[in-house]
């Protein structure tokens, strides 16, 4: 059998078990989605949004990239944001980094993969922020992680930096915006960050914006 063919029948079986628990589990879907969570993350195979977080179809507003970056020049990013807080009126935003991240891993190194250099490059600049702290440690794995933890940290500040987030903020109050870090090693999610809407960011980021503050 082509490998393929397998995904086309465990599809079969999601429909089946999905019917069995609720018979008008995609009728109701198909009317409408009002997902609480906008979940960004690595494209890595591994790090199911849906499975790791035991979430159903209609709770997670995703949004996956190579190493989960928010880059301001990022439309497809960008788009899916400004849908999910504008739009959907999300509560939270979740950027989650994982360990064992092959976009983090190739950032720390010198291998030139071409087009993928130019994503990466933004890992490289986390990096030399902090460069001090990463090469005070010894043990190279215990490096990496710190970066990945690093990388998602501020993938955080780059959403709280931007028009979409900080309107939102000024007039609804939302959403929160989360860092976190899936460890393959065990399955389990670690909170590194959490920002409250209206926390405080550099001035030099800070916009003005049209709608009265509240
Ligand atoms: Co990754």
């Amino acid at each position: 059998m082509d490998s393929y063919r397998k995904l086309l029948l465990a599809n079969k079986a999601f429909v089946e078990d999905k019917i069995s628990v609720d018979a008008n589990f995609f009728r109701n879907s198909a009317l409408d989605q009002k997902p609480e969570f906008m979940w960004i993350g690595c494209s890595d195979s591994r790090v199911p949004a849906e499975e790791v977080t035991g979430t159903q179809p209609g709770e997670l507003f995703v949004h996956r990239n190579i190493a989960n970056l928010v880059i301001h020049t990022d439309f497809n990013m960008l788009s899916v944001l400004q849908y999910a807080v504008e739009v959907l009126k999300v509560k939270h935003v979740i950027v989650c980094g994982h360990y064992g991240c092959g976009g983090v891993k190739n950032a720390m190194g010198r291998q030139n993969l071409g087009l993928i250099n130019k994503w990466l490059r933004q890992i490289k600049d986390v990096y030399r922020l902090y460069s001090r702290e990463l090469e005070s440690m010894s043990d190279p794995v215990a490096r990496f992680d710190r970066l990945v933890e690093l990388n998602v940290m501020e993938q955080v500040q780059n959403l709280a930096e931007t028009s979409i987030i900080q309107r939102a903020w000024n007039s609804e109050h939302r959403p929160e915006i989360h860092g976190w870090v899936y460890d393959m090693r065990t399955g389990y999610l670690k909170e590194l960050a959490r920002m409250q809407p209206g926390a405080k960011l550099d001035d030099i980021y800070m916009f003005e914006l049209d709608e009265p503050a509240r």
